[in-house]
């Protein structure tokens, strides 16, 4: 199955994300593709929603592991209800994360082995999920994510990850750095303008 194309687009809160994913599906849309969105955790499915909720909810204080499988669950549902069959038909999927998060977040930030990462989506999603056509890691210093963050607003009540110490924040931060190399995925430097970024995306799919 190798027809239409699968994007992801990875980094920390705060990199601007989900902003140049709305920006590269209008652009793709203006050129006549057929493009779908979607965000890790959640997707908008009823059930990925509970699992995104249940995720983001600090007051459940999941175990690292089971954080793990909740969101592999929640990607196996979306690779089996909306990414595969939106390939199979040809479109462009773009997707907001995808589970080189885990290996970010659950194994660079909260100590899961990696292992323990990889051999759960092994045996959960085909390769076409875990080596997407082509993924972009978005990274910026800690200092910048965090005054971001802060402009957004203030009343935001922080989710299980955004209320972790920012020596995690760092972990992270590494982590993306050390995945990008090692995946051999694109580093976007998150800190230049909306437009300028944007190009270097599409510079890259051309
Ligand atoms: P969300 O509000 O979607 O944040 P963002 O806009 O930055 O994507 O929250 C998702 C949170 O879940 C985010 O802090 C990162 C975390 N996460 C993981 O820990 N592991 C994962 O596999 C995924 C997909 C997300």
């Amino acid at each position: 199955m190798a027809k239409g194309r699968y994007i992801v687009i990875e980094g920390q809160d705060g990199t601007g994300k989900s902003t140049q994913v709305e920006l590269l599906a209008a652009y793709l849309r203006d050129q006549g593709q057929d493009v779908v969105t979607l965000r890790e955790p959640g997707g908008g499915l009823p059930a990925t929603e509970i699992m995104r909720d249940l995720l983001k909810n600090k007051d459940y204080n999941l175990d690292p592991v089971t954080i793990t499988l909740i969101f592999t669950a929640n990607r196996r549902e979306l690779w089996v209800k909306t990414i595969e069959p939106a390939l199979k038909r040809g479109k462009t999927v773009i997707s907001d994360r995808n589970w080189w998060s885990t290996l970010a977040y659950e194994h660079y930030g909260f100590g899961v082995p990696a292992e323990v990462v990889r051999s759960i989506h092994e045996q959960s999603l085909p390769q076409r999920y875990l080596e997407p056509d082509i993924g972009f890691i978005f990274s910026l210093d800690d200092a910048e994510r965090q005054r971001r963050l802060r402009s957004r607003n203030d009343d935001h009540i922080k989710d299980t990850f955004e209320s972790q110490q920012s020596s995690f924040q760092t972990r992270v931060n590494n982590g993306y750095l050390e995945i990008a190399r090692a995946h051999n995925i694109n580093l976007i430097d998150a800190s230049g303008m909306i437009d300028e970024i944007q190009w270097k995306i599409r510079k890259c799919l051309s």
